[in-house]
């Protein structure tokens, strides 16, 4: 593994800012020569490092470290780490490489529980592998679809913008929760994106990003990634997310999710859940922007399996400890905010509202 450090953040080498009509932006994840690049999100908002992997162990390490997180992004990821492992192989029959890659699949996917998409990206290149021939022929197409994967990601958040700027008006201010943004995914966005497309139809957004303790995916991502794209946006602890609301400092929230059933039971970082539930106490709409892939149409809420993380991650911030050795720490990765706190799940399929069990059900059924 090299770790190219490019150099300190610096506005003018570093184009996060999406440019929607030429692409010409910064991926979170891509494939390179054969290689995976991928930002280092543990080092923002200090620096951006780039890390390459030409090994699938290491980008099953790089998703569980998170490194690379978000539900969209380690879809992709985990789809790229199958393509590492096509080339790692030396099988010489369709059925030994199979055999490797169903092995490198259930390392891959061991990493994080919660987020559909991982499986969903994993399913679909092993699908693609199995339809092929020859070992040429999986490994060839094995990296295209991946990297098909991938560009389709950011097509899919720029329609899913399009879609969610019709629910914000001129002037209102936006409460989002952890990164959904241009760092959950390929780029772009989800929650964010919608905030992105919600600029790009000429209105004028404000955002309250909360800090989304215990890693700070809030303040270290989303307030770094807006704020370098030039939007009007401010931080605040998650504890003032009562206050903020409140006092009229809010009118609407957008954030993205890791898994949603078919139900519309939606389950997204830690903390979503009281966030929606002071929405729906202050009549604030409060809007999921997801993907298909987020989908999962088959398992039910009480199934879902919530990601628990280590306790260090609660017992300090960064390297310095702020609680009493011995403590014991419940640290859930994610929480599940059910249908009745949400106004409306934002897709590229559309905008779908309660009852969502219908509503879910007809986005497969939509045609291009
Ligand atoms: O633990 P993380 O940082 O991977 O959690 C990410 C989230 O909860 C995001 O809100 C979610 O994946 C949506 S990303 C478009």
């Amino acid at each position: 593994m090299n770790f190219v450090v490019y150099f300190k953040y610096s506005k003018r080498f570093f184009p996060l800012m999406i440019e929607s009509e030429t692409n010409s932006f910064i991926r979170t994840v891509e494939w390179k020569d054969n290689k995976v690049i991928m930002i280092d999100q543990t080092k923002l908002p200090n620096q951006l490092v780039f890390v390459e992997y030409d090994d699938y162990n290491q980008v099953a390490e790089a998703i569980r470290n998170l490194v690379v997180r978000g539900a969209p992004a380690i879809g992709v990821s985990g789809a790229f780490g199958l393509g590492l492992a096509a080339l790692q192989s030396n099988s010489e029959t369709k059925d030994d490489l199979i055999s490797d890659l169903q092995h490198a699949k259930q390392i891959l996917f061991a990493t994080r529980p919660t987020a559909v998409n991982l499986g969903w990206g994993l399913e679909k290149i092993m699908t693609v592998a199995k339809s092929k021939d020859s070992v040429e022929e999986i490994k060839k197409s094995v990296i295209f679809i991946a990297k098909q994967m991938a560009d389709q990601d950011i097509e899919i958040n720029k329609t899913m913008g399009k879609f969610g700027a019709k629910l914000f008006e001129n002037n209102d201010t936006v409460m989002t929760h952890c990164n959904a943004g241009a760092l959950a995914t390929v780029a772009y966005g989800t929650a964010l994106g919608v905030i992105r497309a919600t600029r790009e139809s000429g209105k004028n957004v404000k955002i309250i990003a909360t800090e989304t303790r215990p890693i700070q995916q809030g303040s270290r991502l989303t307030a770094f990634e807006l704020k370098h794209d030039g939007f009007d946006v401010s931080l605040i602890p998650d504890t003032a997310v009562g206050y903020t609301m409140a006092n009229g400092l809010v009118n609407k929230v957008v954030v993205g999710a890791d898994r949603i059933v078919k139900t519309g039971h939606v389950f997204n970082k830690i903390g979503t859940y009281q966030v929606a539930t002071m929405a729906k106490q202050h009549g604030i709409p409060f809007y999921v922007a997801a993907p298909l892939s987020t989908i999962d149409m088959e398992s039910k809420a009480e199934d879902v399996v919530i990601e628990m993380r280590k306790g260090t991650e609660v017992t300090g911030i960064g390297d310095k400890k702020t609680a009493p050795d011995g403590i014991n720490v419940i640290n859930p990765a994610f929480d599940m905010t059910p249908p009745e706190l949400i106004s409306g799940i934002i897709t590229e399929k559309g905008i779908v509202k309660a009852p969502f069990e219908e509503s879910i059900k007809s986005l497969f059924n939509k045609i291009d």
